[in-house]
């Protein structure tokens, strides 16, 4: 199962985790099942920020640009960066494997809190 290496870093850019995933999977996903501290507010519906998560340059540029909704959402992140994504839309494939996922430095988790759904 798996095969797809991901290395989770902390804001600082220490390693956190490193964690096999599959084809398909969303970063959000991967970050829940492995306990990596992603919030994800929305649950992948792209409204909210709290997903943001900082690519590695070579995967950045592998990726489809993002959409405009994730585009509105990525400019409310907090520490954004020329390589944020919404971690919720970004699917790993085999040619990401090895890449790394930074937690951004601080998230905006206290202002949504209101948006936040119930479990
Ligand atoms: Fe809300 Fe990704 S979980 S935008």
């Amino acid at each position: 199962m798996g095969g797809i290496k991901i290395h989770f870093k902390d804001s600082d850019g220490n390693p956190l985790k490193t964690v096999e995933a599959n084809e398909g999977d969303d970063i959000l996903s991967i970050a829940h099942e492995y306990d990596i501290d992603l919030e994800g507010a929305c649950e992948g519906s792209i409204a909210c920020s709290t997903c943001h998560v900082i690519l590695d340059e070579d995967t950045f540029f592998k990726l489809e640009e993002p959409g405009d909704d994730e585009n509105d959402m990525l400019d409310l992140a907090f520490g954004l960066t020329d390589t944020s994504r919404l971690g919720c839309q970004v699917k790993v494939s085999k040619d990401m494997d090895g890449m790394s996922v930074q937690l951004p430095a601080a998230t905006r988790n206290m202002y949504v809190d209101g948006a936040k759904p119930g479990h």
